[in-house]
């Protein structure tokens, strides 16, 4: 769990049963020993969810599991633990759905999308999670050099600094919500998580870069970039991404804007072509990724997609979309020439295959 970068939630569920009503859900609440799991000393609070269940209100839900827990507690020593929703010791989960009600305890204590480097954000950021799945979708091994040319914030690079690094998803958080289960084991879990901290690696200077036409955008992005290890490698500017200079043979990945107060009052369909236009002719070789939360923008990109695979973030219904671009002619003759060469060597013939990502870089073609 301390290295999961996709799951939002980590919950250990205690008890599970049918729920038609709020006096049901006390009664068989009570049937859990919250004097062992919360104790007298310990705060704790209750994050509810409801769909399709009698009990309407996730807050009326949460309000009768808060008084079964205090109740019984109560009744057991005659005092009561504290309610903080803020920084509890204790995060209790209650999803009722179709009348079915789980309750868990809540094992990171908070939502994992809270890395904690993003103290500084512009509008509109990624969900850190949804960030982690882009570059976990690209397939990126930290083999080629990664651009983000519109970061903002930098949730893109921070993510990817993240996986590159080893850096785990939970490496800034203070505590977690399983180091207050009973059977929790404080040595174990300093001994893992030193190993696991210890084997966090540098990346080469300039493997992870970005840039953004906000200046703000880009101090933001230093910030964050600094509280991660080797936040200091990555390479980041203030640019306009159409004066950059070509980034060829590498991954671009890159969340533009959707259309909300473009520079200069730019047409949004007029901004993805450039865009499209930026790749052909300066991408040569790279395989470019867009995340957009409006799916008809990529059709203005005027490039065939190699795929687009649905990711939502929030509410809004994102896409993200592939491009492989045409190796440049000096990439081809050297892809042929190193392909000439390995066929010509008799011993390698078994290992001998296309150089890699030739066959996506000859297959992508502009519309
Ligand atoms: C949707 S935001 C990116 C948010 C980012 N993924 C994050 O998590 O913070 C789009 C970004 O594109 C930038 N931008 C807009 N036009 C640009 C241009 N021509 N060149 C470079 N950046 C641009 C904006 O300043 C903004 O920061």
């Amino acid at each position: 769990m301390y290295q999961a970068r996709i799951p939002t939630r980590v919950i250990a569920p205690l008890v599970t049963f049918d729920c038609h009503s709020d006096k049901y859900l006390y009664k068989r609440a009570q049937e859990v020993d919250w004097m062992t799991l919360i104790g007298t000393d310990r705060t704790f609070a209750i994050f509810a969810s409801v769909s399709a269940s009698n009990i309407t209100h996730s807050k009326y839900a949460a309000l009768k599991l808060k008084d079964a827990i205090v109740d019984m507690i109560r009744d057991q020593v005659g005092t009561r633990p504290d309610v903080d929703r803020r920084e509890p010791d204790v995060s209790i989960n209650l999803h009722i759905e179709n009348n079915r009600a789980t309750i868990s305890l809540d094992a990171a204590g908070q939502s994992m999308h809270r890395r904690g480097y993003r103290l500084d954000a512009m509008e509109a950021p990624l969900q850190e999670t949804v960030a982690a799945s882009i570059i976990r979708m690209t397939e990126w091994k930290a083999d080629r050099p990664l651009l983000d040319p519109m970061c903002g914030s930098g949730t893109i690079l921070a993510e990817a600094l993240m996986m590159a690094t080893g850096t785990p998803s939970g490496y800034l958080h203070q505590s977690f919500g399983f180091e207050q289960f009973p059977d929790f084991d404080l040595w174990a879990w300093s001994a893992r998580k030193k190993e696991i901290d210890d084997a966090i690696k540098p990346i080469e200077k300039g493997l992870i870069s970005g840039s953004d036409i906000d200046s703000e955008a880009v101090r933001f992005a230093r910030k964050n970039l600094s509280r991660l290890p080797h936040g200091d490698l990555v390479t980041l500017s203030r640019a306009d991404y159409r004066d950059l200079d070509s980034f060829e043979n590498g991954v671009l990945v890159t969340n533009p804007p959707y259309g909300v107060r473009l520079n200069g009052g730019m047409r949004i369909e007029d901004f993805y072509k450039n865009l499209g236009d930026f790749f052909k002719q300066k991408c040569a070789g790279t395989t470019a990724y867009v995340y957009v939360g409006k799916p008809e923008l990529l059709k203005t990109v005027g490039l065939r997609t190699t795929w687009k695979k649905e990711l939502v973030n929030g509410a809004l219904d994102g896409r993200l979309a592939r491009y492989d671009m045409y190796a440049g002619q000096r990439e081809k003759d050297r892809l042929r020439r190193e392909a000439q060469a390995t066929a010509t060597e008799p011993e390698t013939t078994d290992t001998a295959e296309a150089p890699q990502g030739q066959e996506a870089q000859e297959t992508a073609d502009p519309k």
